[in-house]
């Protein structure tokens, strides 16, 4: 039987860096469900497929493979896009795509088997809610938008990426805004999660704190 971690959480939480961290040290298999629809993104825009071209969309689905290697490469229809799905064009595109309902559907199919039989720790926005209701433990991840929006502006500044503070934060509550809205599986908290709030916690702190909620959970038998 498998054991599962559910992270939720919006963008800049620290969902990225905190899953892989403790997958790591707690030996659970990482999978990242922002990267599946990345990948869904990358294949429409490899093929030209336009948001409102339903058929399109369902014939590509109906062909699509994922893969996530254990050393966090990802391969779309047997290429390596590990780096190709962060990119900018990808970045832009990629919110719209998850609101369409067929390639949610999809996904959740996709999502589910990768964890069959394993430990896991899987991090994305409808974990806890929609895609393993039954987690064994659910955590959801949050941090004020403006420390979020520090925390992007450091990663920009790392890749040169010049933008400002300002632009970055309105960008963040547009996201979270669209990401709670929108109709199928809509970010929010599920009602059996705990809630960690990293906006002034170190990295260090927020895995301890994980870790040990998940120590609790798994070993109570
Ligand atoms: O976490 P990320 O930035 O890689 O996610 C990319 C996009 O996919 C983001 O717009 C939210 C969406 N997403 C989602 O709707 N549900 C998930 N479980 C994971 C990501």
């Amino acid at each position: 039987m498998s054991f599962i971690v559910a992270i939720d959480g919006p963008a800049g939480s620290g969902k990225g860096t905190i899953t892989k961290l403790v997958g790591e040290k707690l030996k659970l298999v990482n999978i990242d469900t922002g990267a599946t629809f990345r990948c869904v993104a990358l294949n429409m825009l490899q093929k030209n497929i336009k948001i409102e071209e339903e058929n399109k969309i369902e014939e590509m689905l109906n062909n699509i493979r994922i893969e996530m290697k254990e050393n966090g490469e990802v391969f779309l229809n047997g290429e390596e896009v590990t780096k190709k799905i962060r990119e900018n064009e990808v970045n832009n595109f990629v919110s719209p795509v998850s609101t369409i309902k067929v390639v949610r559907n999809k996904l959740l199919e996709i999502q589910r088997k990768m964890a069959e039989g394993k430990n896991v720790i899987m991090e994305g926005r409808d974990i806890g809610t929609t895609v393993f209701p039954n987690a064994d433990v659910k955590i959801y991840l949050d941090a004020s938008p403006e420390e979020r929006a520090k925390r992007r502006l450091i990663q920009n500044e790392e890749k040169g990426i010049k933008t400002s503070y300002e632009e970055v934060l309105q960008n963040i509550i547009d996201r979270d805004k669209r990401d709670s809205s929108r109709e199928i599986a809509p970010l929010r908290q599920a009602e059996d999660a705990v809630y960690v709030d990293t906006t002034n916690l170190t990295i260090e702190e927020v895995v301890d704190k994980i870790i040990k909620i998940i120590e609790k959970r798994r070993y109570k038998n």
